[in-house]
């Protein structure tokens, strides 16, 4: 039998989960074969150093006094808005292998059903690199598997975007104001296959709408890029983008996010999301990026062949779990 007891970190006491870490944390960055190995720790350390002063993150001990599990969860704001009930997101679930990391999953799993309960969440997600142990306990906490995302990456210095390379009677240009309702339709009208439209528990209708508010959020807000594709003096589709810089071991890069593609499904079949992407990181070069990456579902065949097209490769996969309450 397993003893396991579970503590929540404070402030500083995150620093004591650095070994654990460093195991068994593995995420996006440490995956990635381009970004160093202590530029990833100090990455991830930070993320989750600054997480833990507003959010809730656990560990799980075992008899011996070592960590053999991290949980990180928070209520989303945004979600709840949406929603109209309180929504919970899982940010970090990591366990080592084996029976005492099971039992780990499962008992960070109840600390997470109590705060639940208490405050009367509706609906949570997970997202986690996929492991038995955790795809064990979430089940036995009533998730249910949604689906598995893969995250793609590109080296634009090493494999620069090539420029001028729209046919003729298309443009790629960043969108105008005035334009907000054009890609809001696109946006209802495009086929997803992302998580939310994955879940047969969610409308069609409330999904679409998620994502009209999701590209809502990035217009209003000055770090986040919106690039359209007209064509035929109609806009045939959108990308939602934007960078960042990431330390990395004493070195710094810009990383591109491309977070949200659409093309219109009267425009569809003619490879106007490979220009798209194209434009993008054409503009991203410009702005010094290095590294462009972004993550889709890995059933999105025009997606996934698109990128693959483009010279991005797999650096890592996840699984997406949902649960309503
Ligand atoms: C993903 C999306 C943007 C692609 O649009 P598009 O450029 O019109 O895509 P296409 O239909 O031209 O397909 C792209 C490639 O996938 C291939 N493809 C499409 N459907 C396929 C299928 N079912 N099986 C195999 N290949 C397929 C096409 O042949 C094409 O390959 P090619 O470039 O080698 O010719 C569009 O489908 C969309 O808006 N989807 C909803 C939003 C979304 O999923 N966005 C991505 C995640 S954010």
């Amino acid at each position: 039998m397993n003893n396991i007891s579970v503590i929540k970190l404070e402030g500083e006491g995150i620093g004591s989960a650095r070994t654990f870490l460093k195991q068994h944390g593995a995420n996006f960055f440490q995956i990635d074969p381009v970004v160093t190995w202590a530029g990833v720790m100090e990455h991830l350390e930070n993320q989750i150093f600054q997480y833990a002063k507003s959010k809730s993150v656990h560990v799980a001990r075992n008899q011996e006094g070592e960590i053999v599990g991290l949980i990180g969860f928070q209520k989303k704001q945004w979600d709840e808005e949406h929603f109209g009930y309180p929504v919970a997101a899982i940010d970090y679930l990591y366990a080592t292998k084996g029976s005492e990391g099971r039992a780990a999953a499962d008992q960070l799993l109840h600390v997470f059903d109590s705060w639940a309960a208490a405050e009367g969440i509706k609906r949570a997600s997970v997202r986690y690199m996929q492991q038995e142990e955790i795809a064990s306990a979430l089940l036995a906490h009533s998730f249910y598997f949604i689906e598995n995302d893969s995250y793609l990456a590109r080296d634009l210095t090493k494999n620069p975007p090539k420029e001028n390379t729209v046919p003729s009677g298309i443009t790629i240009r960043l969108y105008m104001p005035g334009e907000e309702e054009k890609i809001y339709e696109i946006v209802r009208r495009a086929p997803w296959t992302n998580r939310f439209h994955s879940d047969k528990t969610i409308e069609k209708t409330r999904a679409d709408e998620l994502y009209v508010k999701w590209v809502r959020g990035g217009i209003s807000n000055a770090s986040k890029r919106i690039t359209v594709l007209e064509c035929e003096g109609r806009l045939a589709g959108f990308m939602l983008w934007s960078y960042e810089r990431i330390v990395s071991g004493g070195d710094s890069f810009l990383l591109g996010d491309q977070e949200l593609v659409a093309i219109d499904p009267d425009f569809s079949g003619r490879g106007f999301a490979r220009h798209l992407y194209n434009g993008c990181l054409v503009h991203m070069s410009k702005l010094g990026v290095s590294r462009a990456w972004t993550v889709v579902n890995s059933q999105n065949t025009p997606a996934l062949k698109t990128l693959k097209n483009l010279g991005f490769s797999s650096v890592y996969t996840a699984d997406v779990y949902h649960r309503q309450f």
